[in-house]
């Protein structure tokens, strides 16, 4: 349709992109509480292989498709297929990326507000954590308040998708990305350095077998599905904007790399001081904004710290957050010919539209449930645990059986040739893992969500 479509300006610019897009709240808020819940190490341990033979080979699918289609999502699979199903698998992608945003913005809003928050000291007097979740019920009753921010996160990404993949996206992700590591590192240095630090490195790093059970295995494969941001066609879009001289394998090794580092990273960041300053590390997913306010009340420099903290939370949640939008960008700009600038504005609001009733689900709207859920949560459910599991499994099932291996294999090969002619065994175990375990895996967390396998265990 369009001949010169945008290509990142170097593979690092990709890798960081895509690390951006990987790297959001579940690794800084998410991964760290379920690594605290289900037995520390022993929990990384699993969480580690999962990520191996689920992440990995789902990621290179993704970016395959992409790099060889050069195409969105419904695009790419019009390319490959001309099968209204598979078409309809890229759709569902499209639209996972408008339902994924329109809540996750609602969240990162609460970051940006927070930075706030730390700046004019409004931490200083939490001496407890019911203190500080206090503080945030009020905040988050605040309409003004959350609509606010929630507005201000959706100009802001807005604001990068806008500016295109090489001014914009790629620009922000070398600027950013580095910004958050650094970050990150001053933050885990500071709770290593903290009196006390040892219980939250034990907690965190010491096994505890007792607490792995099905429903750990099962939390620990969902989590190694989202927080590689798979199952929509993120990382299928990002992948469409690269070169096919660069490899996909290498690149896929170097975005998980910087996903699980960055995560473990978090997760010694805030149990060191969870633990340093005695409060409670099993808050759940309230740990973020109920206990960690807290924390830094009562850290030696925790003013300084807690800014930096929330900073780091919105840069991170920032990057994932352009990545969602782009996939329904790249949609209406590849396949209905609209100019980037139009479709990201236009998209922009319908997703700002979409997001009004969950950010409203925390106060006025708090009582219209369905399900027993709001419509935060609905969202978030059916986004997260249905849309995102069966798009996976689709993917999986599309690349391992339907596109036809042969081709799948002189696509992978370019940019790999190397690599690829010279150990036949990494290819080979890929296609094994694609084709027989990560389906049936990804199968498995999909019925666990819809709670099939609750059923049948009980
Ligand atoms: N990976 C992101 C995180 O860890 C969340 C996420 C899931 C996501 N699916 C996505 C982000 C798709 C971008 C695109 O927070």
């Amino acid at each position: 349709m369009q001949k010169n479509r945008e290509q990142w300006n170097s593979k690092i610019g990709f890798i960081l992109a895509a690390a951006g897009s990987a790297i959001g709240l579940g690794n800084i808020w998410k991964f760290p509480y379920i690594a605290g819940e289900y037995g520390g190490a022993s929990f990384i341990f699993i969480y580690l292989i999962c990520i191996a033979i689920i992440g990995l080979p789902v990621l290179i699918a993704e970016i395959l498709i992409g790099r060889t289609t050069h195409r969105n999502p419904v695009g790419a699979f019009k390319a490959l297929s001309q099968s209204k199903f598979w078409i309809g698998v890229g759709g569902m992608g499209v639209v996972s990326g408008f339902l994924i945003l329109s809540f996750y913005a609602v969240i990162a809003g609460w970051a940006i507000g927070y930075i706030l928050e730390a700046v004019v000291g409004n931490f200083a007097h939490f001496n407890t954590g019911s203190l500080a979740a206090e503080h945030f019920t009020d905040l988050v009753s605040d309409v003004p308040w959350i609509l606010g921010y929630f507005t201000l996160f959706m100009i802001l990404t807005m604001l990068f998708v806008y500016l295109g993949i090489q001014k914009g996206i790629e620009r922000g992700s070398k600027i950013m990305m580095p910004i958050l590591l650094v970050l990150l590192v001053i933050l885990m240095v500071r709770g290593i350095t903290l009196e006390g630090a040892d219980k939250g490195l034990e907690f965190l790093l010491y096994p505890d077998w007792s607490k792995i059970n099905a429903q750990a295995i099962l939390v620990a494969l969902g989590h190694a599905f989202f927080t590689l941001s798979l199952g929509m066609g993120a990382m299928l879009t990002y992948g469409s904007y690269m070169s096919k001289k660069d490899s996909v394998l290498s690149a896929a090794l170097q975005i998980i790399i910087l996903d699980t580092v960055i995560a473990l990273i978090a997760g010694v960041a805030i149990f060191t001081s969870v633990f340093a300053v005695g409060l409670d590390p099993s808050a759940g997913p309230g740990l973020i904004f109920h206990t960690i306010p807290a924390v830094f009340a009562k850290m030696p420099g925790g003013y300084f710290f807690s800014i930096l903290f929330f900073i780091l939370l919105s840069i991170a949640a920032l990057t994932s957050a352009i990545s969602l939008l782009e996939v329904v960008v790249a949609y209406f700009v590849d396949d209905l010919g609209w100019n980037r600038k139009k479709a990201t504005i236009v998209m922009g609001f319908v997703v700002f539209l979409l997001g009004l009733p969950s950010a409203l689900s925390f106060n006025v709207l708090a009582d219209y449930t369905l399900f027993g859920k709001n419509f935060f949560d609905l969202v978030d459910f059916l986004a997260s645990n249905i849309f995102l599991p069966l798009g996976g499994f689709l993917i999986a099932i599309f690349v391992g059986y339907v596109w036809g291996f042969d081709k799948v294999l002189t696509n992978l090969r370019e940019g790999a040739e190397d690599l690829f002619d010279n150990n036949p065994f990494i290819i080979t175990t890929w296609k094994f893992f694609l084709k027989y375990l990560s389906p049936i895996l990804i199968f498995i967390v999909l019925l666990h969500s819809l709670g099939v396998i609750d059923l049948i265990f009980n």
